[in-house]
This record gives structure tokens, sequence and C-alpha cells, in this order.
């Protein structure tokens, strides 16, 4: 600057004005403004989460309401607070705390209705993040109880809605730790943070360095670190307007508000009953797990007890029932069994409310090849629920106390069960209601002789109902070393004994049931299968069982972290919904002998197993009834289905962008930093509007050699040079 202006200066006295001017006024206005311009620099941090080290909650909705959690199109920028000790921390921040709004982050423990609710409340926190690390120091997992769903879990939608006498599990809270925080309408994004580098650099970098007050209690000054959490959910109001909203678009390229949740049922009878063959009535005996979890963050449903435990159990039993298949199926006094596992459960029944209104129109199953399964074709209804923990060291038989009297089939199942192993299965006070259960779909609708088998006897033995911490640590299945799988087995193998003789007994019940036959010594459950079935659910689908369950191609796809537990939008089969199916068919289903992958009509082509030196044969052609069926609300198709009516499930997942999630660490400077750099400015601007000023109304002196030739080139701007 000084340079240029002595080159273009050459009267003195102007000279002497314009040095002046440079030093007393510009000068120190370029330092102040670099001088804070370079202190800026030096302690901006800048920092993306990555996508693999969060999960958010999301919006989900249903007839009348939105729950679940979004924020602001630009996402929600609040200071980082961290509250390591819970009381005096929380207290700080609601009482003193001067920098609102806040991002507040929290401990595993500390991630409870109360603590949320009184962050809401005080308007002063626009944003939560949750520490998910396995470490010690966070106490990850936590010990203590955290169920997010109701007290009483899909109430307004079972079997007692609205009876005076059963209603509202008035005699049972069965999830008492239950604190609805699914069902709240947060409205502020909420991430769980799941790397420890992540962790450690918001604690450390971010909010001791900046943010943390003072031993005494005093704020910290400016610059303080922000974070800015997105989380932006295009749904809103209610499942009937989004999906309104989604569906009346007439561009090509629409926009979607929200999907419906809902998949696929799965679902394997033992017989092959054809169109052309007859069904009695009263000859199917359904036996159910249900499929679907569920918690308030993305990708986040471990789903050990409720309900890993139930499929496994379930699966074992269909390969004890497959080996002796041919003496169900060669008679017909015999009764069918029907394997169900039902979807979207967690969501007011969402597989079991539709399998129950295609099973009264005829629709199910829904091949046309096979005879129609009615709701008056069902003889017993047998249904394995969240199996893991045992309540005194057995598990337990729930019956409906509206039906029972009405039905005497049922003492027979409760005695039949309970005479296999007596030390091992016990029944329940008569006079209790069903647990929340698929089969209350079946019982609204028909009256059916009905049990499900239990790990509680009242209240869930289960702590972690529907939760992020339904843990396979927590059932004794976890796996610390997935490249030591001696040791994932041996692990593994406390939980697989504990479910073994439980479906042992399910089997030996379900094939006297359909039999009549009490000589049950050669229907076993393989402890092995239960032991591989739990690694391949809850530690790794890239398991050996379900490989040689699909043809090479699939098998070469499985992936070696669990899939998700919850039903999702209706868009996509879900990985366990579809591996679950297969299994079903390797083990009920036909070896067609001498097939090959070409006339495997009819049927599937497999892998098959190892054989001794570890290597694969071609495979071989499997067939069987193993199937699935739509697991989608009626709601959703019904034209003018009313959404209020509590019939059918309503839940939609709200729609977002793909840039819709985003959590970023930041310094925001003070607010004294922020009106200087603006003063600076404006003061810049006057001074360089003075200088123009100046420059132009001496124009004639300061280039007064040059003039002329200016003049040619330039008429119009004299003063272009500056
Ligand atoms: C929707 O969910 C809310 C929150 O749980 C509940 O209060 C309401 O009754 C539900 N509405 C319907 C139609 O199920
Ligand atoms: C696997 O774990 C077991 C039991 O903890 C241990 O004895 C064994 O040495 C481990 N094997 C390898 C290869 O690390």
């Amino acid at each position: 600057m000084t340079s240029k202006g002595r080159l273009l200066v050459n009267d003195s006295s102007i000279e002497e004005g314009n040095k002046m001017f440079i030093f007393y006024v510009l000068l120190p206005i370029f330092f102040l403004f670099s001088n804070g311009y370079c202190e800026r620099t030096k302690e901006k941090i800048y920092v993306e989460i990555k996508s693999g080290g969060r999960s958010p909650c999301f919006r989900r909705l249903n007839g009348t309401h939105q729950i679940g959690c979004t924020s602001d199109p630009k996402g929600n920028v609040g200071v980082v607070y961290y509250v390591n000790n819970t009381q005096s921390d929380l207290d700080w921040l609601l009482n003193e705390g001067p920098h609102k709004p806040y991002a507040v982050l929290l401990n595993p423990k500390d991630f409870h209705m109360k603590t949320v609710k009184r962050l809401l409340d005080s308007g002063k926190v626009n944003g939560i993040m949750v520490i998910q690390v396995p470490d010690k120091e966070h106490k990850y997992p936590p010990a203590e109880a955290f169920s997010p769903d109701q007290s009483c879990p899909n109430q307004g939608y079972g079997l007692y809605s609205g009876d005076a006498t059963y209603g509202d599990c008035s005699k049972n809270q069965w999830n008492s730790v239950g604190e609805g925080l699914m069902f709240q309408d947060i409205g502020i994004p909420i991430f769980v943070l799941k790397e420890e580098s992540d962790v450690d650099f918001i604690i450390e970098k971010c909010y001791k360095k900046f943010n943390a007050p003072s031993v005494s209690g005093v704020a910290r000054e400016y610059p303080l670190c922000a974070v800015q959490l997105k989380d932006r959910m295009d749904g809103a109001k209610d499942s009937e307007t989004c999906t309104r909203r989604t569906n009346h678009q007439m561009n090509l390229n629409p926009d979607r508000y929200c999907d419906p949740l809902g998949d696929q049922n799965v679902y394997a009878t033992v017989k092959d009953v054809t169109k052309d063959m007859r069904r009695e009535e009263k000859s199917v005996i359904v036996v159910a797990a249900r499929m679907d979890s569920f918690s308030m963050f993305e990708d986040n449903y471990p789903s050990a007890d409720n309900h890993v435990s139930g499929i496994v159990a379930l699966l074992a039993v269909s390969e004890a029932i497959g080996k002796v298949k041919d003496k169900i199926r060669d008679s017909n006094t015999t009764k069918d069994v029907m394997f169900t596992f039902f979807q979207g459960e967690a969501f007011d029944y969402i597989g079991s409310g539709r399998m129950v209104y295609d099973m009264e129109h005829n629709e199910f199953p829904p091949s046309d090849n096979l005879q129609k399964i009615n709701l008056k074709h069902i003889s017993h209804f047998v249904e394995v629920n969240q199996l893991a923990y045992r309540d005194d060291g057995k598990i337990w038989i729930h019956t409906d106390p509206l039906s029972r009297p009405k039905i005497p089939e049922v003492e027979y199942m409760v005695t039949g069960l309970k005479d296999i192993d007596p030390s091992l299965i016990d029944e329940v006070d008569k006079d209790q209601p069903l647990p929340p259960a698929s089969a209350q779909s079946f019982l609204k609708k028909t009256q059916l002789p009905t049990v499900v088998i239990t790990d509680h006897r009242k209240e869930y033995t289960n702590k972690f109902y529907n939760s992020r911490l339904d843990l396979a640590s927590n059932i004794k299945a976890s796996c610390p070393d997935k490249t030591n799988l001696t040791e994932c087995y041996d692990t593994v193998s406390k939980q697989a004994s504990n479910l073994t003789p439980v479906a042992n007994l399910l089997a030996k019940f379900l094939y006297t049931l359909a039999t009549g036959d009490n000589s049950t010594d050669n229907v076993t459950v393989d402890v092995n299968t239960v032991q591989h079935l739990l690694f391949c659910y809850l530690i790794s689908p890239n398991c050996e069982l379900f490989k040689q369950s699909l043809d090479k191609g699939k098998a070469d796809q499985l992936a070696d972290e669990p899939y998700q537990f919850y039903v999702g939008v209706n868009t996509q089969t879900n990985n366990y919904t579809a591996l679950t199916k297969q299994m079903l068919l390797v083990y009920l289903g036909d070896h067609v002998e001498n097939a090959t992958k070409d006339t495997c009509k009819g049927g599937e082509w497999v892998q098959g197993p190892l054989n001794e030196n570890g290597t694969r044969t071609n495979g071989y052609c499997v067939r069987g009834n193993a199937n699935l069926s739509k697991a989608v609300s009626k709601a959703f198709e019904i034209d003018d289905y009313d959404f209020k009516s509590r019939q059918y499930s309503t839940w939609a997942e709200s729609s977002w962008q793909f840039n819709a999630m985003n959590v970023r660490v930041f310094l925001i400077p003070s607010k004294k930093f922020e009106t200087v750099t603006l003063s600076v400015g404006v003061i810049m601007l006057l001074v360089s509007m003075v200088i123009v000023y100046f420059i132009n109304s001496r124009v004639e002196v300061l280039f007064a050699g040059a003039r002329r030739d200016y003049r040619t080139i330039d008429t119009n701007n004299d003063n272009g040079m500056l």
C-alpha cells in the first residue's frame, strides 16, 4: 500500500498528508482486523462427526400424532454442555448457564424421560447428544433399567383395549420401567455418539477447553465451543396428513413426506395343502414369534431378549419338527403346523393385524397354488415371546382369561406343556390377561385355544424392552472378539443352554398336539443349532448356517454386523425377514433328489453345508412352503380408512433428505468479537469512502502528469486505478 502510494503521489504536501493518513488511521485498523482474524483462525476448530459415529432419533407418525425428533432446516446450534455429575451439572445449566441455547451431552445412564423433560422444559436446550461408547468411564451399557416403550405396550390395539377389568394393564404393568420417551414429540434433535474418539474430542477439546465453568461455577467467556445438530424431518402432523400429501402429487419427481411402516411376515406350513386339496376346519396349529422391536435411534436395534430369543427358539423347534415331518404329513388325522414370524408387531401389531385381515378375506396364503387358510382353519395358537431371562428359573404359560373359561382345549394345552417338564414350565395366575402378543390380534376376531410362553411371570424380566440397550451381552450371548470364533461360541453357549430345553419342550408339545402321539423321544432340539442361530442373529449374519441356506451369490453378500430388527418402511424386505424364511425353508422343506440348478422348479437352490475337507458341493434343490406375506397395515390400503378408529396400526416414518443429518463441532466467537469485526468493517467502509472522495477531489493534483493519457483511455472513470 505504501509503495504503491508513493508511486502515485508526486505532490510533496499531499505526500505528507497521505503518509499521516496511512500511519495513523489505516495501519491500526489493518492490524486490529488482521490480529483478531489470526486469533480466530488459530483457535478455529471445525469437526464433522462421520455418519458411522452418530445415529439420530427420528420422527414417526401415527393417525393422530407425530413423535420423535427433528431440527431446524439448517440444524440447531447450541453451546456444548457435558452433564457428568448428573444433579449438580444439571442444576448449574438450568439455573445459571448464561449462554443458551445449549446442546447437552449426556452419559448413557442419564438418558431418561425425567432428564429429557427437564432439559426441554427449561427452554435453554435445543439439542441432546447421548454417549454410546462401550467403556467403563461413561458407564455404557448402564446397568439400570431403561425402556422407551410404554409401560403398557401396544395398549390401544390389543385384545383388552377398553376392557373394564383387563384394559390399560390394570392387572399388570408389563413394562413397568417403560417411560414412553419413544412416544414423545420431542421436537429437537437427539443423537447417540458411537465413536470413542468423537466423544473424547467433544469432552476434552471442545467442552473442557472452552466451555466448562470454573470449579466455583463461573461461566466461561467467548469463544465457546458449539455443536450443530441437524436432523431435519420432512413429515409432520400425523400419518394421514403426510401420506395424503405424498400421494396427492402430480409431478413426476414427487417429494415423499412419510412412508408407512411395514415389511413381510414369514410363514411355513409343514403340510403341503395345494389348491385342489381340502383343509379341514380346526386343522392348523399356528406357532408364532415376532420379528421386530424398536429403539429411538436409527440402526440401533440390538433386540436380544425381545425378540431374538423367541426367533431362535422357534427356528430350532422348526428344525426338530422338520426331522419328523413325515409323521405329521402322512396322515389325514394329524394337524398341520404353521410356523409364523410377525413383522411390525412393536408398532400396534402391524404384521399379525394384517394376517388376520388376509385370513378373514380368504387372501392367505398369497400363493395361488395353495389352499387358503382362514381363521376357522386354526385349531390352536402357540406363541413364544421373550425367553432369555427366566423368572424363578422357569418359563411361564399365559392364557386369555376372557376366552379360557369357554374353551376347554386351553386346559388341555396348559396341562400338556406342564406335563413335559414341570420343573421348567409353569402357568401364571389364570386371571392374569395375556401380555402384549400377536395372539391378541387373532383373539380380537375369534376365540382360539391360545397359550403365550414367556420368560416373565408378571412384569417383564427384560429391563431394556424395545431399547438400544436390549443387548446381546445382557443375555450372555455377545462376542467381544469376532476373530476368535471358539471364544464366541463359548459365550453364546451359555444362552444356548438356557434356550435349548425350552425349545425342546415346545417341539415335543407341538408334535404331540399335531399327531396325538405321546412318544416324543425322537423329537429333540439340537443345542448346536440354538447356539449357531444366536450367533447368526446377534453377532454376525455372515455365519455358516445362513451361508448354507442360500445360493452362493447371496451367501457371499452376508454382512458381518447384525442387520436391523426394526420393521422399517414398506418399500423393501428386511434382511432378517428373508433369512428367517430361508431357514424355515431348509428346516421344513424337502431335499429334491437328482435336481440340478436348472431343474429345481418351484424350489430353491442352496449351497448346503461344508463337507469334511472344508469345501462345498454344488448345492442342492430344496422345495417347501416357506414364504412371505404382507406385513403392511390395511389403514394405508383401505380408501377412506378412519385413521382415528384404532382398527389397524397407523404408523409411518417421516422421510428425510440425503443431507438432512449432520453433527459438526465448531467455535463461536464472542458477541464482542463479532461487534468489533462488524465495527471495523463499517469503519473501513467509511474510511475508503473518505479516501475515494479525497482522491477524487484532488485528482488534478495527484495525477497531474498523466492526466491527458487517462482521459483518452478512460473518460468515465477517473479513479479507476484505485
Ligand atoms: C398415536 O400415538 C400417540 C402417542 O403415543 C397416542 O397418544 C395416540 O393415541 C396414538 N393414536 C392412534 C390413532 O393410535
Ligand atoms: C480364543 O479365546 C480362548 C478363550 O478366551 C483362548 O483360550 C484362545 O487362546 C483364543 N484363541 C486365539 C486364537 O486368540
